[in-house]
C-alpha cells in the first residue's frame, strides 16, 4: 500500500486542540481530523474528548460508530501510522 509516515503516541498527543490540529489513532492508523471537528454529528465537544489519543475507549461507549459509513469518513483524514 501507499507509505504513510509512521508516528509515535507521543507525537500524536502533541495534537489536541484546534490550533495544533487534533489528531487521533484507530487501532495503528494515525487520522487528522481537524477539519471535521464542526461536522461530526455527535458534537464538537465529544469529538475533542478523544483529541490527541485513542478512538477504542469512546467508541466502546457510543456503539453509532460501528458501521461501515463512519469507517469510511475516517479513512479520509488519514495522515499516517503508530
Ligand atoms: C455520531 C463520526 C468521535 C460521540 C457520529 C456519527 C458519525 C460520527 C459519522 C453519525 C453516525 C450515524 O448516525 O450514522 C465520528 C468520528 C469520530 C467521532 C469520525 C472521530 C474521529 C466521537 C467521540 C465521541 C462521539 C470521541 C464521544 C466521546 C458521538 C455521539 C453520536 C455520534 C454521541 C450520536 C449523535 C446523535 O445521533 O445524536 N459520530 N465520531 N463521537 N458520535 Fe461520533
Amino acid at each position: 500500500g501507499a507509505p504513510y509516515p509512521v508516528f509515535t503516541r507521543q507525537e500524536v498527543g502533541r495534537h489536541r486542540s484546534l490550533a495544533e490540529r487534533v489528531w487521533v489513532t484507530y487501532g495503528h492508523e494515525v487520522f487528522d481530523i481537524t477539519d471535521f471537528v464542526e461536522l461530526h454529528p455527535g458534537g464538537k465537544s465529544k469529538i475533542l474528548l478523544a483529541a490527541g489519543g485513542a478512538l477504542e475507549p469512546f467508541w466502546a461507549m457510543y456503539a453509532v460508530h460501528s458501521q461501515e459509513h463512519v469507517l469510511q469518513l475516517l479513512r479520509a483524514y488519514k495522515v499516517g501510522e503508530l
